[in-house]
């Protein structure tokens, strides 16, 4: 029975989406209207912040939410080497240079030990990935006293201690696109904060750095969240969290199931309650175990095997010599396996069952 990396499927909502679609586009209004509000207030009560913004992806959001917290040419900004390209290519964007830092490989996040490495009397702020659904320890990152921006784009519905991802630093970004926990139907990405300036700036420079239109005070983008994007999240959102229990639920099934026995499982950081973006175990031969998984028709594979310090555009930023430790073994043993809503336990068995008889 094949089992695809994604157990996930929007079919039972299509007919809500495509009535919600249709009065969108009987309504007339496209860019910044009442869904797009709506959206933002109900995603703000979500997460329990402030201010929610849409803009028009993940990517945009993290370049923004940059800006709005003052970061600029000159500044340094530190990021992890083990993410996806766009933490740092948005970094780049907003004028910084990144700084690149190691990740914990049990749990694939920056913390408080890694970045310090990286910091700098130009350090202007810290990007705290939460990759694939875990969440980075942002208590003790906030201890370091500079700027934190979450990069929430793999971890919507997450909680540390309790608090969603999103509302634990000095800004936060989501992406919805379509393989995310809460996607959209194509790009979308929302910046959170409690903080009220930073709130403005975003909503100022999502419009091309302009409150009304009319006076243009700084050079800003086109990046908005746009209203059929909106509408379609406002009918998913209500599903996250039960989501993101399933996924959780997965996770607990190859726990229970054994998995550990022949893999490293994903480990949560202290008090983080994750929502398995990605259900990522590492192994020494991830990309032969993910061959014979193939065999049996079991989706699996590495996704970040050449970390970012090391990728052609962005290697220039690395000073010679660096060393990730964790990065490099997080690169190189990592292995994404099926999950999702819909993984059944007949699935679980299945994979489970398909890693041991090759992972030994
Ligand atoms: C960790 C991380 N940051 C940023 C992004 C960028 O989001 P988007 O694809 O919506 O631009 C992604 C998404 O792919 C991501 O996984």
């Amino acid at each position: 029975m094949p089992v695809p990396l994604f157990a996930t499927s929007l079919d039972p909502y299509l007919p809500r989406i495509v009535e919600r679609l249709a009065e969108v586009a009987n309504g007339g209004r496209y860019i910044l209207g009442p869904e797009v509000e709506a959206f933002e207030q109900e995603l703000a009560h979500f997460l329990d912040v402030k201010h929610c913004v849409g803009v028009a992806n993940g990517t945009d959001a993290i370049t923004i939410a940059l800006r709005a917290l003052g970061v600029g040419p000159g500044d340094e900004v530190v990021c992890p080497s083990f993410t996806f390209y766009a933490t740092v290519e948005a970094t780049i964007s907003a004028g910084a240079t990144p700084v690149f830092c190691d990740v914990d490989p049990r749990t694939f996040c920056v913390n408080a030990e890694t970045v310090k490495a990286a910091i700098t009397p130009r350090t202007k702020a810290i990007v705290a990935v939460h990759l694939f659904g875990n969440v980075a320890p942002m208590g003790e990152l906030r201890d370091l006293g500079l700027p934190v921006l979450e990069d929430a784009a793999q971890a919507t519905g997450a909680r540390l201690d309790g608090v969603r991802a999103g509302a634990l630093g000095d800004a936060a970004t989501s992406s919805f696109f379509p393989s995310k926990n809460l996607p959209c139907l194509g790009d979308g990405g929302a910046i959170a904060t409690n903080d009220d300036d930073v709130a403005h700036a975003v909503r100022r420079l999502r419009f091309h750095g302009s409150d009304d239109k009319q006076t243009f005070v700084d050079v800003g983008y086109n990046s908005r969240l746009d209203e059929l994007q909106a509408a379609v999240l406002r009918v998913l959102l209500p599903e996250l969290d039960g989501w993101n229990a399933a996924r959780r639920a997965g996770a607990d099934l190859y726990t229970r199931d054994g998995l550990g026995e022949h893999v490293e499982l994903p480990l949560a950081v202290d008090g983080a309650e994750q929502v398995h973006h990605l259900y990522v175990v590492r192994h020494e031969r991830a990309d032969e175990l993910a061959a014979a998984l193939a065999q049996s028709q079991i989706g699996a594979r590495g996704y970040y095997r050449t970390p970012i310090h090391r990728q052609p555009a962005t290697a220039r930023y690395a000073p010679a010599g660096l060393e990730l430790p964790g990065t490099d073994e997080a690169a190189r043993t990592h292995l994404a396996l099926p999950i999702g809503p819909e993984l059944s336990e007949d699935d679980v068995r299945e994979v489970v069952t398909a890693v041991a008889a090759s992972a030994a």
